[in-house]
């Protein structure tokens, strides 16, 4: 059976969460690979609205396998309460929950530490706080905490004594900051530890296993293509691999086993934290841009934050067509663009005096923050499209949008988003996801 991998293309809150929930019943597992709760990944079913952080957006299909793979780092304390609330919602994870045993932890001194770097200035990313890029520092520093270490003691409280001790702890000093008693650390790490052990494995085996017997794999990202520390907007970025390449190394799965890429979009643009965004309307109260906020209800699921609003942009999703050789692309939040007379898509830049045009993402931050769109204007449906649910029966003009776009970044549009719930989604018949996966 094929496995089919979701990835964001654009600036992360693309809809992964509601896409995953959907497409979730065809596939026995939904493996997550990167990241940590600086995801918030909604699913609307029935009129309750979810939100996860860690745990795999399958999870509310009870037949379904989720996995934390390796690549991710975990909060401790913010997954118990989340195993907690899924739990108490009616979904058992006994069973079905696998979390992998070389998945990094979030100590308390990261957090603080990525605290403290945005309190700079000169450092501000407007990250999440969550402790993300320190953990994925210490990992790549070989200094970090890792999930089979939680079952010993003796070896937890040495690894964190050398993060106290060291690079972590020292910053934090120099910032006025107390990163805590070790002993104290590692006891608490160790009794969550003892917690989470019914759900620990090695993933990679397990998936592995699972696919020769034939089972299908989900395999969830999170964030998106341009907050990727390669290929994104560096240094405005997180610290994981978010593309689709990101899940081979996130998994322990071999890049042959991905049969299939969908990525995601919004039918406009949003980023939440710093960085270059070229079609950004920062436009005033009754500007377009506050238009998309508010009907978009664009408000960071984790941190809350207005999220910065624009046109949809052409060039930065092409680019990630491009590093994810998407197959399909599913665009979500159509209906918030319901009540606009015209929808503008930038489909180049242009830099400097001159306006040199560009075509592609540049690597230069510099650059990048010169960049002015170039629009090209189409014009609206102004037609309620949330009560729709066959393709066919999408406005014309919407449909048009839909075609220019996907000609424009160079992928078919497989599914479209018309409202947050499970129900609001439609998949285009004879898509290669409807070929493919049966959906
Ligand atoms: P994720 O991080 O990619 O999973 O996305 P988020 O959950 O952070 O943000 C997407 C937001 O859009 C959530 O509030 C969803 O409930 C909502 N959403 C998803 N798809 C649609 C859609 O097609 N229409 C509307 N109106 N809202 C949607
Ligand atoms: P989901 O999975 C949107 C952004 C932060 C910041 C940058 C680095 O819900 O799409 P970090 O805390 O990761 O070090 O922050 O990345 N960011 C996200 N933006 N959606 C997310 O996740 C994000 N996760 C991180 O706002 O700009
Ligand atoms: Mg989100």
């Amino acid at each position: 059976m094929p496995n089919l991998a979701v990835v964001g293309a654009q600036w992360g809150d693309e809809g992964k969460g509601k896409v995953v929930d959907l497409l979730a019943d065809r596939f026995q597992v939904v493996a997550r690979y990167q990241g940590g709760p600086n995801a918030g990944h909604t699913v609307v079913v029935d009129g309750t609205r979810r939100a996860l952080r860690h745990i795999p957006s399958g999870v509310f299909r009870p037949g379904t396998r989720v996995v934390m793979g390796n690549g991710m780092v975990l909060d401790l304390d913010k997954l118990l309460l989340e195993i907690d609330e899924v739990e108490a919602a009616g979904f058992p994870l006994g069973g079905r929950f696998f979390l992998s045993d070389r998945a990094h932890v979030i100590l308390p001194p990261m957090a603080q530490l990525d605290a403290l770097a945005e309190a700079s200035p000169d450092r501000k990313i407007g990250t999440t706080q969550r402790g993300i890029g320190p953990t994925y520092e210490a990992k790549a520093s070989r200094q970090g905490v890792r999930v089979a270490d939680l079952a010993d003691l003796d070896v937890l409280r040495g690894k964190v004594e050398r993060i106290v001790q060291g690079p972590i702890g020292r910053r934090l000093r120099e910032g006025g900051m107390d990163p805590g008693e070790p002993g104290a650390l590692a006891r608490a790490a160790f009794d969550a530890g003892r917690k989470l052990a019914p759900h620990v494995a090695d993933t990679s085996l397990l998936l592995n296993r699972w696919m020769d017997e034939g089972a299908s794999v989900l395999f969830e990202g999170a964030q998106g293509t341009m907050l990727d520390l390669d290929h994104g907007s560096y240094p405005y970025v997180t610290s994981s691999s978010t593309t689709a390449a990101g899940l081979c190394a996130g998994l322990g799965v071999a890049p042959t086993r991905v049969h299939g890429i969908l990525g995601v979009s919004k039918a406009y643009a949003t980023r939440v934290g710093a960085g270059p965004m070229p079609s950004e309307l920062d436009d005033g109260p009754d500007g377009v841009g506050e238009r998309l906020r508010q009907r978009g209800r664009e408000y960071g699921t984790v941190t809350g934050r207005p999220r910065r609003c624009g046109w949809f942009d052409a060039v930065a999703t092409a680019y990630a067509t491009r590093l994810n050789r998407f197959d399909g692309v599913c665009v979500t939040l159509l209906d918030v663009l319901d009540a606009f007379e015209e929808i503008r898509v930038c489909v180049a830049y242009t830099v400097g005096e001159g306006g040199r045009r560009l075509d592609s993402v540049p690597a230069s931050l510099a650059e990048a923050e010169a960049c002015r769109p170039v629009y090209e204007t189409l014009p609206g449906w102004r037609t309620d499209t949330t009560g729709v649910r066959r393709w066919e029966d999408l406005p014309a003009n919407a449909r048009a949008y839909l075609d220019f776009l996907g000609a424009t970044i160079g992928a078919e549009v497989a599914v479209v988003g018309v409202g947050p719930d499970r129900t609001q989604s439609i998949v285009r018949p004879g898509s290669w996801l409807a070929r493919t996966f049966g959906v």
